[in-house]
C-alpha cells in the first residue's frame, strides 16, 4: 500500500504536501517523492527510505509551486530505490504521476510503449502512465469537443487501458492550472478548502486543511483547479457530487506527549472498549426485560435468519480477532463457524454450504486479499437458490472504506483512527464487535440464558477499568521486565481455547515491531514439535486464565520449565502453583474466562512495544510492514 497526496490552490504546496505525506507514512515508507510546477516546469524530487530523507533533500529547492502531488512508497514492482519511487516522469518530463495500487496489463502496456519507442528509467507497473498520456498528447488534436480539458481527456483515456485496482493523481506542466485525481479500486478522497483543494489516500493527510472532503467511487475522475472540483466517469459524462463534513479532529492524528503512536494507541483502549458498549449494548436492559434486545447493532433478518454457518475472512491482527469471534460464536450462540486467511480462501474456497453468513474481518476495510475473498464469495452465489445466496457482513474501523462501500451490513468498530502500523486499539474494538455479535445471536437464539447474558454484559462493562488498571499497575513493571529481553533471539507465547488467538497476537505483535523471532502456540501442541526449540536462551510467556484450561495451562507449563526456559506468567492468580513456577508474574485482573483476552492482550501489547523500544526501533513504521496491504 501507498500513500499520495495532492494540492492546489494559493499556499505553497511542498510544505502542505510533506505534511501529508507524514501522516501517510503508515502506508509505506520505502521511499518517498513530490512533484510541483514551477516556473513553467515539473520540479522531482524523490528520495529512497523515510520521508526525512526527502525532506533533507528538499531544504536545498527552493520553489514558491501552488500546485504539487506527493508520494510515500510501499514496494510492490521494483526494489525500494530511488529511481523506481514516485513520481514518474514521461521522457520530455512534462507529466508527473503518483499511484496507489497495481497496474495488472502493465508489462503489456510497456511492451507496445517500447515497440513505439518509449524508454523505461524504473522498473515499477507505474511508469507506464506518464508514457501513455505523453503518448495520447503525441497524437491528440488541439482539443476535444465538449471537454473542459485536454490534459483530462489524457488521462480518461489513458485509464481506460488500464486494468488493475489503483488511485492515481497527475500534474502536467503544460496544463498548470489542473490536479487530475482517479479512482479504480483504491481509496481517494477530494478536500475542499477556500480557495484551494486537496486529494489523498486518506483523510488524516488533509484534516489539518479541511474537513469536508469527498471520497471518489471507482470509475471516477476528478479535476481540480483553483476554481472548484469537477467529476466525472470514466465515459466523460459530468457527475454531481456533494462533500460531506468530516467527524474528525486534528489531535486524533498526533502523538498527543505519548512517544509512539502505538503507545498512546495502547492508552486509548478503555475508551474505545467504551465506546463500543455505548453504541453496541443497550444500556436499560435487564433479565427481565422481554420486550428490547440487550444488543442494538441494528443488523436485520436477512443477516440472522435460519443461520447455519458461519465463515469469517480476514488477514493478520484482524484474522486473530476472527479466531476469538470463531470462539464466541460457537460457545455463545451455538453456531458452527470457520476462520479462513483471506488469501487461501480465495483460490481454495470451502464447497457451498447454505443460510452462511460470511463476515469481513478488516480495520483499514482496504486489504486486498479480505476484499477479494468476499467479492469471489458475493459472485460464486449470485443466481442461487435464495438459501445459498450471499450474506456478507464485514467488520472494519473504517466505513466509509471499499469495504465499507462494498458491502451493505457493518460494525463500525469506533476505535478512531489507528496509526501506529502494528494494531492494537483496533484489535480491542474487533473483539467488542464479536461479543455485540455473539451475544445478539445467542440472545436470538435463546442459547444462553438472560441472566448468564447479563452476567457477561455486565463484565463487558467493567472491563475499560480493568484495562486501566492493568496500564497503571503494570506498565512500569512490563517496560523493566523488556529491558531484559531486548536481545532475545527467540519467544514462545502459549495460550489454550479463547486465549489461544491471543497467544498468536502476542507473538505478531513481538515479530512486528522488534524483529525477534517468535511462536504462538496452543499450549496443549507445544509437546508435538516447538518444546524441542525450548532452552534457557527462549523465554515463553503462558496465558494462564482461570477457567476450562487453567490447570492445562500451567501443566504445560511446567514442560516448559523442565527445559530451563524462563517463564512469564500472564495471569490473574498469584499464588499456589503459578507462583511457584513463573519466573515472572504479570498479573491481570480476575474475569470471566470468556471476556479475559480483551484483558491478556494488553501485557503482550506492552512487552511488545517495550522490547521494540528498548532495542532502539522504529515502533510506529517497523521494516517491510504497511498498515494495510492493497496489493496481493
Ligand atoms: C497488514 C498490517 C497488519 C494487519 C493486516 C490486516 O499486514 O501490517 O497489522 O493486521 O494488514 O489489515 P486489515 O486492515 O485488513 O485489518
Amino acid at each position: 500500500m501507498c500513500g499520495i497526496v495532492g494540492y492546489i490552490g494559493t499556499q505553497t504546496a511542498t510544505e502542505i504536501l510533506l505534511s501529508g505525506l507524514e501522516k501517510l507514512e503508515y502506508r509505506g515508507y520505502d521511499s518517498a517523492g513530490i512533484a510541483t510546477i514551477w516556473e513553467g516546469d515539473v520540479n522531482c524530487v524523490r528520495a529512497k527510505g523515510k520521508l526525512h530523507n526527502l525532506r533533507s533533500k528538499l531544504e536545498q529547492v527552493e520553489t514558491h509551486a501552488q500546485i504539487g502531488i506527493g508520494h510515500t512508497r510501499w514496494a510492490t514492482h521494483g526494489k525500494p530505490e530511488e529511481y523506481n519511487a514516485h513520481p514518474h516522469m514521461d521522457a520530455a518530463m512534462r507529466v508527473a504521476v503518483v499511484v496507489n495500487g497495481i497496474i495488472e496489463n502493465y508489462s503489456e502496456l510497456r511492451e507496445e510503449l517500447k515497440q513505439k519507442g518509449y524508454q523505461f528509467r524504473s522498473d515499477t507497473d507505474v511508469e507506464v502512465i506518464p508514457h501513455l498520456i505523453a503518448d495520447f498528447f503525441k497524437h491528440s488534436p488541439a482539443s476535444v469537443p465538449f471537454s473542459p480539458s485536454l490534459f483530462l481527456e489524457a488521462v480518461r483515456d489513458t485509464v481506460k487501458k488500464l486494468r488493475g485496482a489503483f488511485a492515481i493523481a497527475l500534474i502536467s506542466a503544460d496544463y498548470p492550472d489542473e490536479l487530475i485525481v482517479v479512482r479504480q479500486q483504491a481509496p481517494i478522497v477530494i478536500g475542499f478548502g477556500q480557495g484551494e483543494f486537496f486529494c489523498a489516500s486518506d483523510t488524516p493527510a488533509i484534516i489539518s486543511y479541511t474537513r469536508a472532503v469527498l471520497p471518489l467511487d471507482n470509475g471516477e475522475i476528478a479535476r481540480l483547479t483553483p476554481l472548484g472540483v469537477e467529476v466525472y466517469n470514466f465515459a466523460g459524462e459530468r457527475l454531481k457530487k456533494q462533500p460531506r463534513l468530516l467527524n474528525l479532529n486534528p489531535m486524533m492524528v498526533e502523538k498527543q506527549g505519548f512517544k509512539h503512536f502505538m503507545l498512546k494507541e495502547i492508552y486509548e483502549q478503555p475508551g474505545v472498549v467504551r465506546a463500543c458498549l455505548d453504541a453496541y449494548f443497550n444500556a436499560d436492559w435487564n433479565v427481565s426485560d422481554s420486550t428490547n434486545s440487550p444488543v442494538k447493532l441494528g443488523l436485520s433478518a436477512d443477516i440472522y435468519s435460519d443461520l447455519e454457518q458461519i465463515q469469517i475472512v480476514a488477514c493478520g491482527t484482524s484474522w486473530h480477532a476472527a479466531i476469538v469471534g470463531k470462539y464466541l460464536l460457537e460457545q455463545l450462540a451455538g453456531i458452527p463457524t470457520q476462520v479462513h486467511y483471506a488469501s487461501e480462501f480465495r483460490y481454495a474456497p470451502t464447497p457451498l454450504t447454505p443460510n452462511t453468513l460470511t463476515i469481513g474481518v478488516t480495520q483499514s476495510g482496504e486489504t486486498a486479499d479480505t476484499l477479494a475473498a468476499l467479492a469471489m464469495e458475493k459472485e460464486r452465489r449470485q443466481g442461487k437458490e435464495p438459501k445459498y445466496q450471499a450474506r456478507l457482513l464485514g467488520i472494519t474501523n473504517r466505513p466509509e472504506s471499499t469495504l465499507g462501500q462494498m458491502i451493505f451490513h457493518i460494525i463500525n468498530t469506533l476505535a478512531g483512527i489507528e496509526i501506529g502500523v502494528a494494531a492494537t486499539k483496533t484489535f480491542v474494538a474487533q473483539l467488542m464487535a464479536f461479543y455485540a455479535l455473539a451475544l445478539d445471536l445467542a440472545y436470538l437464539r435463546q442459547s444462553i440464558s438472560p441472566t448468564r447474558l447479563q452476567e457477561i454484559i455486565n463484565g463487558l462493562r467493567q472491563i475499560p477499568g480493568e484495562i486501566e488498571a492493568t496500564l497503571e499497575k503494570q506498565e512500569h513493571y512490563i517496560e523493566q521486565l523488556a529491558h531484559e529481553f531486548a536481545e532475545t533471539k527467540d519467544f514462545i507465547f502459549l495460550g489454550r481455547g479463547i486465549n489461544y488467538p491471543i497467544a498468536l497476537e502476542g507473538a505478531l505483535k513481538l515479530k512486528e515491531i522488534s524483529y525477534i523471532h517468535a511462536e504462538g502456540y496452543p499450549a496443549g501442541e507445544m509437546k508435538h514439535g516447538p518444546i524441542a526449540l525450548l532452552d534457557a536462551k527462549v523465554p515463553v510467556v503462558a496465558i494462564a486464565t482461570p477457567g476450562s484450561v487453567y490447570e492445562k495451562v500451567i501443566s504445560n507449563a511446567q514442560e516448559a520449565k523442565a527445559r530451563d526456559s524462563r517463564l512469564i506468567g500472564v495471569t490473574p492468580v498469584n499464588d499456589g502453583e503459578a507462583a511457584e513456577i513463573f519466573n515472572d508474574l504479570i498479573p491481570v485482573s480476575k474475569v470471566d474466562e470468556l471476556l479475559s483476552p480483551i484483558l491478556t492482550v494488553i501485557p503482550l501489547q506492552l512487552l511488545a512495544y517495550h522490547i521494540a523500544a528498548r532495542r532502539g526501533l522504529d515502533v510506529d513504521q517497523p521494516r517491510n510492514l504497511a498498515k494495510s496491504v492493497t496489493v496481493e
